[in-house]
C-alpha cells in the first residue's frame, strides 16, 4: 500500500480572529509541524501535500520545507473542501490510499494513524471520530427545539479520514461538478453511496478553534511529558 497524507492547512482563522492556525506555536513549533510528524514517521506514507493560503504557497516558510523531503506544498481555495481538492491534484497516480488531516489538530497520535490506515488497507474509507458526550438537539432558527437526536448513535468526526485515493478524487470531481462543499471529505464519498466506517479517534485529537483550545493543548501536551 502506498499512501499519501493531506493535510489543509490553507484557512483564516476567523474564530481565533483571523490568524494562520497553523502557523501558530504549540510548545515551540507550528501546529503543521505537530499535525505532520505521526504521518511523516509513519513508514507507509510516501507523500505529504500540504494546502497553504497562495500568497504562503508560492514562498513557503523555510521551517516546512526543510522538515522532510517527503512534503510539497500547493496553493490552497477558499473552501476547505477547495484547498483538498488542490492537494490531491499533486498526488501522483501511483498512490494507492490518501489520508487527510486538519493541520489545525496538533494533538493527533500514531495510534489513531495506524487505525485509520489499518481499514483503509483493508479497502474501506474510515474516519476517526469519538462518541458525543453531550445531548444533541435540532434546533430551528426562532430557538424552538424540532427533535433530540439519539446519542448513542452519535459520533463527532475528527480526522485522519483516510480513503482509496480513486474514490476520493471521484467524491471531489462530484462535489466541484454539484457545487457541494463539506466541511469533511466523508461526507463528500458518503453521498457517492460509498461505504465509509468510524474507527476510534481520540478525545485528545480536538481541533484547535477558539481561543481556549491552545492553552488546553498545551496542558494536554505537558501531561504527556509528565
Ligand atoms: N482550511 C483550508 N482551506 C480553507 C479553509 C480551511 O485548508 N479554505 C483548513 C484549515 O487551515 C484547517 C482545517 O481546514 O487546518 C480545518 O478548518 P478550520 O478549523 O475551520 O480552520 P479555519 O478555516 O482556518 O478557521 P475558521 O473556520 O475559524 O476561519
Ligand atoms: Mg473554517
Amino acid at each position: 500500500m502506498r499512501a499519501a497524507v493531506i493535510v489543509p492547512a490553507a484557512g483564516s482563522g476567523r474564530r481565533l480572529g483571523g490568524v494562520r492556525k497553523a502557523y501558530l506555536e504549540l510548545a515551540g513549533e507550528p501546529l503543521l509541524v505537530w499535525a505532520l510528524r505521526p504521518f511523516l514517521a509513519h513508514p507507509a506514507i510516501e507523500w505529504a501535500v500540504v494546502a497553504l493560503p497562495a500568497e504562503d504557497a508560492a514562498e513557503p516558510p523555510s521551517w516546512l520545507v526543510l522538515l522532510d523531503p517527503r512534503v510539497r506544498v500547493v496553493a490552497g481555495g477558499a473552501e476547505r473542501t477547495d484547498s483538498v481538492r488542490a492537494a490531491l491534484a499533486a498526488v501522483p497516480p501511483e498512490c494507492d490510499v490518501v489520508l487527510v488531516h486538519d493541520a489545525a489538530r496538533p494533538l493527533v497520535t500514531g495510534d489513531v494513524v495506524e487505525r485509520v490506515l489499518a481499514a483503509v488497507s483493508a479497502g474501506t474509507s474510515a474516519i476517526a471520530a469519538v462518541p458525543v458526550e453531550d445531548t444533541v438537539k435540532e434546533v430551528e432558527p426562532d430557538g424552538g427545539i424540532a427533535r433530540t437526536l439519539e446519542r448513542g448513535r452519535l459520533w463527532r468526526a475528527q480526522t485522519p479520514q483516510a480513503f482509496p485515493r480513486a474514490l476520493l478524487a471521484e467524491a471531489h470531481r462530484s462535489a466541484l461538478a454539484d457545487g457541494v462543499v463539506a466541511t469533511d471529505d466523508a461526507a463528500l464519498v458518503e453521498r457517492l453511496g460509498a461505504r465509509v466506517i468510524a474507527v476510534q479517534g481520540s478525545p485528545e485529537n480536538f481541533k484547535v478553534t477558539g481561543p481556549l483550545d491552545l492553552p488546553l493543548a498545551e496542558a494536554i501536551l505537558r501531561r504527556r511529558d509528565g
